[in-house]
């Protein structure tokens, strides 16, 4: 066990719309997630990030946030909150909350009061507003994340607002010492509660480029993405953090910060977890990278180099609730599957911090074919379908084999309709079975945990598209390609296996840890 829980943790993502839904209304909430809290024990995970639960009308998805203070009452109270809070920390599990501070929901007082008043008005200044010269002239060439241009103008017509992702979430003015203060204070309301971190969302957005100069090009830029632009990863955003650090720090239980940070590069990162700012920040490289040798070695040696330089853990991912499953990236089917459960393994055996988006550990892919008419993202409608959004990743789980929503409620429709397919991918039908990916899970986090990692070697690749490392606590191999690569002089007692070894052979898109 390292000194600090948050070093190593397997850190698990729940997204409460889709996770268990108790109320029976077709929509996860807190009280689901505390039914299944032993199915998460059972897991072996150190911790749960819970994306938002707060007020919200839920344009996207509740990341959009009314009234960072109170639950959204789809989700439960603030007395559901406590009682999952409690089942969990009594089940040793930590609980992380998502704090959204780039933007607020239009809905928020904030915002109803900015346009209640006049421009120019200290209700104004809290948000970026900016007069109409030309109406079809925005302010600048920036557009939204989500599709569309980043502006839109009150209903009078007389001032822009800027909101980078929906018309519905106006971006926050972070100049405003207001602001500042606002959120301290949300900081430690969700601190005194007992949380024990936070997930800071576009943890690079926030302070924009005095003058809110153009973009290059068109002024699109990709939310998942690396583009540099006058409203990502400004310097000045570090100097928010270096004043939240102290705040988590007066606080017993070792608590944390993780970033969502989009940057160029892996060294931009790793600013982020300087001493005195956060303590994670998601590596994206891995969502990113085709499923090759040569672009996971590139990665993991970039993230091991760039965090080490600030004493950072590195933190792994491979899924969450932006972006496609990674089956499905993988190219799907069994093929998919094998290589996810690869991926995983190896991720586990990795240096540092790994996080795992629900539904992960069932094997399920991306939902490809949902109708438009059922889809909610935001950048669907923004555009009209060009980009099809993000409902793939977010159907709600199956628990269960049969039912009307294989058990995630006990009645009425779930809000994404699930593949039927998915009853063979249920809880139900996986546990206890082995050779089930649910299993496999199971078993690759009991393993890790007695066989914890203190740093990374590589060792001569057994074949063109494979490499083998060993990590201080057990050597890995992983098989990146289709043909199976001779790994017997790598070990003898095989610890863990994503798919049979034959004659000495790991096969095409799988991964074997040997005892040292
Ligand atoms: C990143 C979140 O993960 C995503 O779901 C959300 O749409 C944007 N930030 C805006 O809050």
């Amino acid at each position: 066990m390292s000194e600090h829980w948050w070093r190593d943790a397997v850190i698990y993502q729940v997204y409460p719309r889709s996770f268990a839904d108790a109320d029976g209304d077709g929509m996860g909430d807190l009280e689901g997630i505390r039914s299944r809290i032993p199915y998460l024990a059972a897991l072996g995970v150190d911790a749960i990030w819970l994306s938002p639960f707060y007020a919200s009308p839920q344009r996207d998805a509740g990341y959009d946030v009314a009234d960072y203070r109170a639950i959204d009452p789809r989700f439960g109270d603030l007395g559901d909150f406590d009682r999952m809070l409690a089942d969990a920390h009594a089940a040793g599990i930590r609980l992380i909350v998502d704090l959204v501070p780039n933007h607020t929901s239009s809905d928020h007082e904030w915002f109803q009061a900015a346009l209640a008043a006049a421009p120019g008005s200290p209700e104004r200044e809290r948000y970026h507003f900016r007069d109409v010269t030309d109406p079809e002239v925005p302010p600048n060439n920036w557009q939204s994340i989500f599709g569309g241009p980043a502006w839109t103008k009150t209903d009078d017509g007389a001032q822009w607002y800027l909101h980078l992702f929906d018309s519905s979430q106006p971006d926050l003015n972070w100049d405003n010492p207001e602001v500042h203060e606002e959120f301290k204070s949300v900081l430690r309301f969700w601190l005194d509660r007992g949380v024990d971190g936070f997930r800071i969302d576009v943890a690079h957005g926030m302070v924009k480029a005095p003058g809110l100069p153009d973009t290059g090009g068109d002024g699109t830029i990709e939310m998942i993405g690396t583009t540099q632009a006058p409203f990502f990863d400004q310097d000045g955003v570090h100097d928010i953090y270096r004043t939240w650090r102290p705040i988590i720090e007066e606080y017993e239980g070792d608590r944390i910060f993780v970033a969502e940070a989009w940057t160029d590069s892996a060294e931009r990162r790793s600013l982020y977890l300087r001493p005195d700012e956060l303590h994670q920040a998601f590596n994206f490289d891995l969502v990113l990278a085709p499923f090759r040798a040569v672009d996971f070695r590139k990665a993991i040696d970039s993230e091991i180099a760039n965090n080490a330089g600030v004493g950072a853990p590195c933190t792994w991912v491979l899924s969450n609730h932006d972006v496609q499953r990674h089956v499905t990236r993988y190219g799907g089917g069994e093929r998919g599957l094998a290589r996810a459960k690869a991926a995983t393994q190896l991720l586990l055996s990795l240096p540092g911090v790994v996080y795992v988006y629900q539904g992960e550990e069932l094997g399920l892919d991306e939902v490809l074919d949902l109708p438009a008419e059922v889809r909610q993202d935001p950048s669907f409608h923004r555009t009209g379908g060009e980009q099809i959004g993000r409902d793939g990743c977010r159907v709600p789980l199956p628990w269960a084999k049969e039912g009307v929503s294989l058990g995630f409620g006990p009645a009425g429709e779930p809000w994404l309709p699930q593949p039927a397919a998915w009853s063979d991918l249920s809880v139900e039908a996986e546990d206890g079975v082995p050779g089930s990916t649910l299993e496999f899970y199971r078993q690759a986090i009991a393993t890790r945990k007695g066989h914890k990692a203190t740093g990374l070697t590589w060792l001569a690749d057994p074949g063109e598209d494979a490499f083998a490392f060993d990590n201080g606590a057990l050597v890995a191999v992983v098989n990146f390609g289709d043909e199976p690569v001779p790994v017997a002089g790598y070990g003898t007692e095989v610890l863990l296996a994503s798919a049979d070894l034959a004659d000495g052979h790991l096969p095409g898109g799988a991964a074997v840890w040997f005892a040292k």
